[in-house]
């Protein structure tokens, strides 16, 4: 049960061991994340020979006359496989170091580059996207792979949030210093049940989903030493709001 400590009792030596306990925390965490990584990559090499003869064994089945069951079977097979190497690939993606390979970027051209990309996706299920950039081009510095991975991630959760198509906002602009980058969506929102924990690693409400999604995004966003907020409204839609240090100078 979470113990609630009155603020008059927060006395330096208390913060330091807060300080203190939070550091091991995290280098306890860095290190489960290195054995999790590691056991993530010695998986996937029994999972493509698994792949690959449930493959042969499929081209098998398809000569042989009254194997459908079988066949049926072994499809079922393989799906759950590819399922499990997406979930692999997408936690070493959430686990495995990140270095930057940061350079100025122009934000514009790199957020309208990455609509053009998933734009075809999103009409294919009635997503209309909509793209509103700052009059001036922000320039940021930014790993273009990771902040592309980033972006899409939450291009893809506001299309799978509007199942029956919808409209999907990308806009930028400049404030205090930032650029800003908005994602909103106009799909079932988040309720204030499941808000709590939609940046935790594995969380999800969907059937097929892995969870990592966010995790990843706020995990970049942070290595770029910007921030991620939420607003949503159940029923109307939801904002995901990236916060970028601009270049100066
Ligand atoms: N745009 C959105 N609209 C509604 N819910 C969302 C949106 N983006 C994220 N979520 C919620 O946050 C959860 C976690 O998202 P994510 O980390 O990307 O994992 P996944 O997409 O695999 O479920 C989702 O399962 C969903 O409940
Ligand atoms: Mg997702």
């Amino acid at each position: 049960m979470a113990t609630i400590i009155p603020a008059e009792d927060e006395s330096p030596d208390l913060r330091r061991r807060q300080q203190e306990e939070r550091s091991a925390r995290l280098q306890q965490l860095a290190t489960l994340g290195e054995l999790a990584s590691g056991l993530a990559h010695e998986l996937k090499n029994p999972l493509s020979t698994i792949k690959l003869n449930l493959q042969l064994l499929l081209e098998d089945l398809e000569k042989l006359p009254g194997a459908q069951s079988s066949i049926n079977r072994a499809q079922s097979v393989r799906k759950e496989v590819d399922r499990l190497v997406q979930s692999l690939d997408d936690f070493l993606r959430f686990a495995g170091r990140l270095e930057l390979q940061a350079a100025p970027v122009k934000l514009n051209t790199l957020v309208s580059d990455i609509v053009d990309f998933f734009m075809p996706q999103a009409q294919a299920t009635r997503v209309r996207v909509h793209c509103s950039l700052a009059s001036q081009d922000p320039v940021c510095r930014i790993d273009v792979n990771l902040f592309k991975q980033a972006l899409l991630n939450l291009l893809l959760n506001a299309q799978q949030a509007m199942p029956d198509g919808g409209d999907l906002l990308v806009r930028t602009h400049i404030a205090d210093g930032s650029a800003y980058v908005d994602v909103s969506d106009t799909g079932a929102g988040i309720s204030a049940e499941v808000m709590p924990h939609i940046f935790q690693a594995w969380f999800t409400t969907k059937k097929r989903g892995t969870g990592l999604g966010l995790a990843t995004t706020r995990r970049i966003i942070e290595e770029h030493q910007g921030h991620i907020t939420v607003s949503s409204e159940s029923g109307r839609g939801t904002n995901f709001r990236l916060e970028l240090p601009l270049v100066t100078g």
